[in-house]
């Protein structure tokens, strides 16, 4: 029995036994086995909870870049690492092999060093879904710097925002992207960014759209004209363990998002190991993410989890919609994708399009087929059981994190019995659990509580960049010795778990996080704003959609209500992004509100989500008459 990969139900309760049992010592034992050191760890594991701190093979020294190209080459330099299929399905797709990665990654860390970059420096990375992201992300990890890769879908506020708390030295973009049928000019956000970022020294630019754009004579300079002149030889960097690999952000219950610090060795065992068997990937696959590599699933599971199993990994530039709906399908006929790999948003979206679609495709290629994001609908699971997978596919319904690095709970294909709607159980070394309100754990089967973890796995993130008080605050605190995710759950009769959603500021609108504190702050940027309060309701396509309640300054006549919620919502998109858009805005005279002046957000959800029937304790409101004014005016 290989422990790296578990073919059987009876085969994971037994590895998931040893793992939970023994955890240094199989831990050990998968690192040892199945990665490149250049010098071995002195203790697998030590950690506190209460500190918080976490510490895996410490002691040790690698290089993430080795394990996911360098030792390819010998046996796989000339297979397909990156498989590109850009935006236009004219354009023709790339196949850019391990032995091209190699030269490309090595061209670029040349690059890097000459514009001062070295080991411990940020990088944030501005990219669309092209090459030179993932060659991006692997050139500063070899060089050892920190990438900071942020969604370039994030307006300049946002980015600036980013840049600045991580101090980044160095922004890599590119002239714009393709998205659809659009341009996006890529370059002029970052410029807008910069001018409030004084810790960025140079910027390096890559073509994609091939447009005019302003170069800043002494900060920018085009990346293929020095990637030209470079070198493709580099000696990685040597690593310890514990560096930090890349800081990303996500979005918390105050403004300022969080930049999650995942370091080197842990993150690259746990997102290595799950992919394998979360998607029982064998040799010849070809596995498509359809994620955004400025996710967090992007960076695990397009980039690092399956370049470090030697895969050849599917990068895909464009939207589902463009040319048409049936484009997943047709790019997975063309290139007989084998792992498919999407958010229920998405599933959503394509299903209400109608099977005309996929039936011109053959997916005759599709073995496993994964979701992840935020909980999948049953409708939803069943259409992509029934229309993508022809029943035959297995569904792996994956909870995880940006802060856990890789999945946490998930059925292994083939030996799971899926459940809809159901993530099922924890992966191999994973320890969750459920706790009441009280601060108690609740034990045995059929119980519904707050989800949380309570032994550290490989890939936790490590802190908060900048600030270890919030990441124990936030993660930390609510439960004693635990982490907490967030989320609650409920668990079944046989122990598998239902993810049933944030119980936090946090909502899930296509499957992007977001957090109400920061669009709240847009909003009441509006000069006409006296205060709001966003909260999610139900949405057919996008899981939750954004109800803002919005108070004026002065609620007389005079002011166009659909003017103030197209302003409303500009504001939002400068600075935060498209995707924080508000679906409804109701303007009201108040908001309910407790003594201690905090917005009751629960009578707020139910009156968004039509809920009314009990609006449960009011008692405690200090404005109670507000509320039926609320509701009858609710949208
Ligand atoms: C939140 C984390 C991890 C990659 C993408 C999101 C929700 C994630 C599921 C799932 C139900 C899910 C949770 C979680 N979520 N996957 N399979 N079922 N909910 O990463 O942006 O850090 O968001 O997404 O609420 O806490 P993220």
């Amino acid at each position: 029995m290989s422990n790296y990969h578990i073919k059987h139900l009876e085969e994971y309760f037994q590895v998931y036994r040893k793992s939970t049992n023994k955890p240094e010592s199989f831990w050990d034992e998968i690192a040892t086995e199945h990665f490149l050191w250049r010098k071995k760890w002195d203790k697998v594991l030590s950690w506190d909870f209460t500190k918080p701190e976490v510490k895996w093979f410490e002691g040790a020294k690698l290089n993430i870049t080795e394990n996911c190209i360098d030792r390819h080459l010998a046996t796989r330099g000339d297979k397909t690492a990156i498989l590109f299929e850009p935006n236009d399905p004219k354009e023709g797709a790339q196949h850019i092999t391990y032995k091209d990665l190699y030269h490309r990654v090595n061209k670029l860390c040349n690059v890097l060093k000459s514009k001062g970059i070295g080991k411990g420096d940020r990088v944030c990375i501005y990219l669309p879904m092209i090459p030179e992201l993932a060659i991006s992300i692997l050139a500063c990890a070899r060089i050892g710097a920190i990438h900071s890769v942020v969604f370039a879908g994030f307006s300049a506020t946002a980015l600036a925002t980013r840049i600045n708390d991580s101090e980044c030295k160095m922004v890599i973009t590119s002239d714009g992207s393709y998205r659809g049928a659009k341009t996006i000019d890529l370059k002029s956000i970052v410029d807008e960014a910069l001018e409030d970022c004084s810790c960025v020294k140079s910027v390096l630019v890559t073509k994609r759209i091939q447009t005019e754009i302003k170069m800043k004579e002494g900060r920018d300079e085009w990346l293929e004209v020095l990637l030209e002149e470079a070198s493709d030889q580099f000696v990685a960097t040597v690593m310890d363990a514990e560096d930090p690999l890349f800081i990303l952000y996500t979005s918390g219950s105050t403004g300022m998002p969080k930049g999650m610090v995942h370091t080197t060795a842990g993150y690259m065992v746990y997102s290595a190991y799950t992919f394998k068997n979360v998607f029982q990937y064998k040799e010849h696959d070809i596995y498509w993410c359809t994620a955004d590599i400025g996710w967090i699933t992007g960076h695990s599971y397009i980039v690092y989890g399956p370049l470090a199993n030697g895969a050849t990994t599917v990068m895909f530039e464009g939207v589902p919609s463009y040319p048409d709906y049936g484009r997943f399908w047709e790019i997975v006929e063309k290139h007989k994708i084998t792992q498919f790999y999407t958010a229920p948003t998405a599933i959503r979206a394509l299903a209400k399009e109608g099977v005309e679609h996929v039936e011109k495709h053959d997916l005759s290629s599709l073995k496993i087929l994964g979701t992840v994001g935020e909980p999948i609908n049953e409708e939803a699971w069943h259409w992509y059981d029934d229309n993508i997978g022809k029943k035959k596919s297995p569904i792996v319904d994956t909870w995880w994190q940006t802060e856990t690095g890789g999945i946490m709970i998930t059925p292994i294909p083939f030996s799971t019995p899926t459940k809809p709607t159901y993530a099922t159980l924890p992966f191999i070394g994973i320890q969750p659990v459920l706790m009441d309100e009280n601060g108690k754990e609740i034990e045995g089967n059929q119980a519904d509580g707050r989800l949380c973890i309570k032994f550290p796995w490989p890939s936790i993130a490590r802190t908060i960049w900048g600030n270890h008080k919030r990441y124990k605050d936030t993660y930390f605190s609510a439960f004693e010795n635990m982490y907490f995710t967030g989320d609650g759950a409920l668990r079944d009769e046989v122990g598998y778990y239902r993810i049933t959603g944030r119980v936090d500021d946090v909502i899930i609108v296509s499957g992007h996080n977001l957090g109400t504190a920061p669009i709240e702050d847009a909003v009441n940027e509006h000069p006409a704003v006296s205060e709001s309060a966003i909260v999610g309701f139900p949405h057919d396509v996008k899981g939750n959609a954004l109800y803002g309640y919005v108070t004026l300054k002065e609620t007389g006549e005079g002011r166009n209500h659909d003017n103030l919620r197209k302003e409303i919502n500009q504001i939002i998109t400068e600075q935060i992004g498209p995707i924080a858009k508000l679906n409804k805005i109701q303007f009201t005279e108040g908001l309910p509100k407790t003594r201690s002046g905090k917005i009751m957000r629960r009578i707020l959800r139910k009156i968004a989500s039509k809920d009314t029937s009990n609006l449960g304790d009011t008692s405690t409101l200090l404005n109670p008459e507000c509320v039926q004014g609320i509701m009858d005016k609710a949208l």
